[in-house]
């Protein structure tokens, strides 16, 4: 199977995953991105056999809604047991980066309301170490010349490699705007070999909303594609 095959096997899995525990209470977190995407064109069709979604983006609240799933504002939902979503990047403990897709800081919102979080990744996804793909950052606008700063001087005192960070463009070349309103900033050339100290320290940077770390709360269930099939770990 090459990547764009992985893609829709991993969403079937997570399908055949998630199919014993619906019922008609239960409401759903759905991430964001294209593995997401054909999770959510296969999920549709059992609608009338759960209570609906919670979506971690306008742009999967809309697709989901379009497919006729009921879609719920988080602060109406008593509880999340599951949400499905893909990554970045995922490593050996199941941590991840996310926001790829510039979602990430609902994605970490709906991912800290949920019991189990189940990441489906084609096979390209999975790494030793964190941060061969670009960790996205959401950043208050207002705020993003001193968090650049702030990124550059923590790279150095954490010695996990010199940033290159950009300035996230859309396809009009104006600067990309989150659901949230702000900016991202994209760090590459970090080999994050702490996670979790890393996530806590990038946080901690006034102006930072989230970073697409998500170390500190990894995933649970990790349904991961590959040329033969899809393994569960
Ligand atoms: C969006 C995300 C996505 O989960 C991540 O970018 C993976 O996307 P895809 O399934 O398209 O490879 O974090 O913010």
């Amino acid at each position: 199977m090459n990547i764009a095959d992985q893609k829709i096997a991993v969403a079937e899995a997570a399908l055949a995953w998630i199919e014993p525990h619906l019922h008609h209470d239960l409401v759903l977190g759905i991430g964001t991105g294209s593995t997401a995407d054909h999770f959510i064109d296969l999920l549709a069709p059992h609608r009338a056999r759960f209570g609906g979604a919670v979506a971690s983006s306008g742009r999967s609240a809309d697709r989901l809604a379009r497919l006729g799933v009921q879609v719920y504002d988080l602060n109406t939902v008593p509880e999340l047991p599951f949400y499905v979503d893909g990554a970045d990047e995922i490593n050996a403990r199941l941590e991840m980066t996310k926001g790829g897709g510039g979602a990430l800081t609902r994605e970490k919102i709906v991912a800290a309301a949920s019991k189990i979080f189940v990441c489906i990744v084609d096979g390209s996804k999975r790494v030793a170490t964190l941060g061969r793909f670009p960790l996205a950052i959401e950043v208050i606008p207002m705020a993003r010349a001193q968090v650049i700063r702030a990124l550059t001087s923590l790279g150095a005192e954490e010695r996990i490699g010199a940033p290159d960070i950009a300035l996230r463009t859309g396809p009009d070349g104006a600067a990309f705007v989150t659901d949230n309103g702000n900016c991202i900033v994209d760090v590459s050339g970090w080999s994050i070999a702490e996670p979790r100290r890393l996530e806590a320290r990038i946080g901690a940077i006034v102006g930072v909303v989230e970073s697409g770390l998500f170390a500190l709360r990894p995933a649970d269930v990790l349904l991961l594609a590959g040329p033969d099939g899809v393994e569960t770990f």
